[in-house]
């Protein structure tokens, strides 16, 4: 696996990913393959294109495009595919699921066929602990069956079950890891912890969803990204690998920690309409990777706090986004009236 095809490289995890992969591995070759979004930047990989060049490339490009997916493969020699591409924010999925639909599914099945036809000798998909559905109680374990809620939990479910029959059927060397929540640099500010850490410092509400007692497990992008690197090296073929701290905090846990982080006033803090559907609690078991040797390097405080930093020491990064009207359209569509009651 020296020379990586990274679709989604351009957005938040994907990005920290290639910084990370070549920094640690000097005779990999990585060529991002994105759609550019409004989630992906080639300001993300600014550093990483000065740092690494002659061993980093970029090519603008949609994964449910196969005659273009198939000729970047052939014509960078790739041997593995990392596929980070996808539409990944649930509130967006609630406006227009179609787009999740067509990106997280056939997108996903298109590199599956080139991964196929040019016999790769691995296709690692990059999936979500949101597959397995709220869990009240206990922890998920790769085993647990599938109950996705909102559209892009959907499409993520159908995703890795198209990644599973690409193994049953024709033994492609497939593997996924379920990632929990991350935080971490270069996060689009639509996220709960990177919109809410930038409205603190604006002096703005935090819109927290309903009562606020929704839990997650906020995880450091970076031990994120050494989770998918032992799969990658370590993990067995058709195999699933849960990725997390295996903790939790709820959605007021971490909003009060990103306002003291900034040294900022609780009365920010605005309880609003909830999110339909809403996801109560999601909790990794992540002894099956821990058993490969990983062990995260970040509690869930740590990796929230340790953002909020990072949003705080890089407006230049975070302001244009927020001043656009992309952003300001999105932004008056999902919280004016929430805003306003
Ligand atoms: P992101 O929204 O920041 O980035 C997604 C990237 O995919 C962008 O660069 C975008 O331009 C690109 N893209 C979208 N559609 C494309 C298409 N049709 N063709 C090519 N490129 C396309 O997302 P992220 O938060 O970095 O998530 C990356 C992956 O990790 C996703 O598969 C997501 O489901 C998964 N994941 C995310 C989290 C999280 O907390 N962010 C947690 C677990 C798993
Ligand atoms: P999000 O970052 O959208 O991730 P996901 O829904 O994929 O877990 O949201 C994390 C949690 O924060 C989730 O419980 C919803 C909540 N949330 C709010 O309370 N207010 C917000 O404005 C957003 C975006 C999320």
């Amino acid at each position: 696996m020296r020379r990586l095809m990274v679709t989604g490289g351009a957005g938040f995890i994907g990005s920290n990913f290639v910084r990370y992969m070549l920094g640690k591995y000097p005779d990999t070759f990585i060529l991002v393959y994105d759609k550019l979004t409004y989630a992906g930047r080639m300001e993300n990989l600014e550093d990483v294109a000065e740092a690494f060049a002659g061993r980093y490339t970029f090519v603008q490009g949609d994964i449910c495009n196969m005659a273009a997916v198939d000729s970047a493969v052939q014509t960078y020699a790739i041997d593995t595919i990392v596929n980070f591409a996808a539409e990944t924010h649930v509130d967006r999925s609630l406006m227009e699921p179609g787009s999740f639909i067509q990106t997280d599914v056939y997108g996903t099945f298109v590199l599956l066929e080139a991964a196929k036809k040019f016999n790769l000798e691995r296709y690692h998909q990059i999936s979500t602990d949101e597959v397995y559905g709220q869990v009240l109680t206990g922890r998920s374990t790769e085993k647990d069956q599938l109950e996705p809620r909102s559209p892009y939990a959907a499409s993520k479910t159908s995703g890795d079950l198209m990644v599973l029959a690409y193994w049953e059927s024709w033994k492609l060397p497939v593997t996924i890891t379920r990632g929990s929540n991350n935080v971490g640099p270069y996060q689009y500010p639509e996220k709960v912890v990177p919109l809410f850490a930038t409205n603190a410092i604006d002096n703005q509400a935090l819109p927290v969803y309903g009562d606020g007692l929704q839990m997650r497990d906020y995880q450091y992008v970076l031990d994120h990204c050494e989770g998918i690197d032992m799969v990658l090296h370590r993990g067995a073929l058709g195999q699933i690998y849960n990725v997390g701290t295996g903790e939790e905090m709820t959605n007021i846990e971490m909003t009060k920690l990103v306002l003291a982080t900034l040294g900022k006033p609780e009365s920010l803090i605005k309880h609003v309409e909830d999110r339909a559907g809403h996801d109560r609690r999601y909790a990794l078991d992540v002894s099956k990777l821990r058993a490969l040797g990983w062990e995260s390097r970040h509690s869930c405080a740590q990796a929230v706090e340790k953002t909020v930093r990072w949003y705080a020491e890089n407006e230049h990064w975070w302001r244009p986004i927020k001043s656009g009207a992309l952003y300001k359209e999105y932004y008056a569509q999902q919280y004016g009236k929430r805003l306003s009651e």
